[in-house]
């Protein structure tokens, strides 16, 4: 295995699978998490540059479950506000004995920063609309747990694509797969990316996109991310790609619906996020669990 994870590409399907398995050691008979004082000799830094609710504190949660040590790094009342630079904030924490430097930045820096810290290990907490490793492993377990497989699903992944880390790092992640099929839908002009994609097809029409679908992504409107006004008729938007009950009613019975979160309710209405179908509270406890894998492998090489 690499020394750092940087991306989802860093791993084999082997790893990416052993991964999963060994998040599962985590949960208790209770389904709550262990606590075992693995690592009570590491240290880990969560430096956060962008803002984060589930990444930032599962991370903490997931290293404090293993006994280290986590320093809550805040940008906001840091050197960095005096000039100091991201290389020489992680130097300086590599410096004080910070093992492991849990990363969220706007820009694509994390390989350069990887390469020239060689001594600290980095594991990728959101890299701008780049990457996101974690959320796809979660996203991947999550998908196990309710269809006891990743092959020959058929799967849907539906909003702000052009923004999202998430599709990105999942459809690394899901490549080494055999998939049913993978859809990609949403408003045309937030899919450029993805109108004539690698892997999978992009379908602009919601009802045609969810037929006989297993498994439905729903993401969020990146607004924070356009570099533009966005001149959105939210009602027109939500007719078209809000994943409501009546839409959903395209997908098989059992499909799943998830979503990374944060969810604001313009993508997906309240009634489908508290459905039966929707496993996107139990995403957010498997990101302590895979974070608890990742940690363990990644501070243990
Ligand atoms: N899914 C995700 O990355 O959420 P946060 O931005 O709250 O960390």
């Amino acid at each position: 295995m690499a020394n750092n994870l940087l991306s989802i590409n860093d791993l084999s399907k082997k790893e990416i699978l052993e991964l999963i398995e060994f998040a599962n050691n985590f949960f208790n008979d209770e389904g709550s998490f262990r606590r075992e004082s693995l690592f009570p000799d590491k240290t880990i830094a969560n430096v956060f540059c962008e803002p984060s609710t589930r990444t930032k504190s599962s991370f903490a949660i997931a290293a404090k479950n293993l006994g280290c040590s986590v320093i809550d790094f805040n940008i906001e009342n840091s050197s960095v506000q005096k000039g100091e630079s991201i290389y020489e904030t992680i130097d300086a924490l590599n410096l004080m004995g910070v093992d492991l430097c849990v990363l969220r930045h706007p820009e694509s820096i994390i390989r350069e920063l990887a390469e020239t810290l060689p001594e600290m290990v980095f594991v990728n907490a959101g890299e701008g609309s780049i990457s996101h490793p974690t959320q796809a492993l979660l996203d991947l377990k999550t998908i196990i747990d309710h269809k006891d497989k990743l092959d020959d699903l058929n799967i849907v992944i539906i909003g702000d694509l052009d923004h999202s880390r998430v599709t990105s790092s999942f459809v690394e992640g899901i490549s080494n797969f055999d998939i049913g099929s993978l859809t990609f839908c949403g408003h045309p002009e937030m899919c450029t990316k993805y109108r004539d994609p690698k892997i999978g097809r992009y379908e602009a029409d919601m009802a045609t996109a969810l037929q006989d679908a297993d498994v439905v992504m729903t993401l969020r409107i990146q607004y924070e991310r356009f570099e533009k006004e966005l001149n959105l008729d939210l009602e027109t938007y939500k007719s078209e790609y809000q994943l409501s009950s009546e839409k959903l009613e395209n997908a098989k019975g059992d499909a799943i619906i998830m979503h990374p979160g944060p969810v604001n309710y313009i993508e997906i209405t309240e009634a489908v996020y508290d459905s039966e179908n929707s496993v996107i509270r139990q995403q957010i406890a498997n990101g302590v669990a895979i974070r608890m894998a990742v940690l363990s492998r990644f501070l243990g090489s």
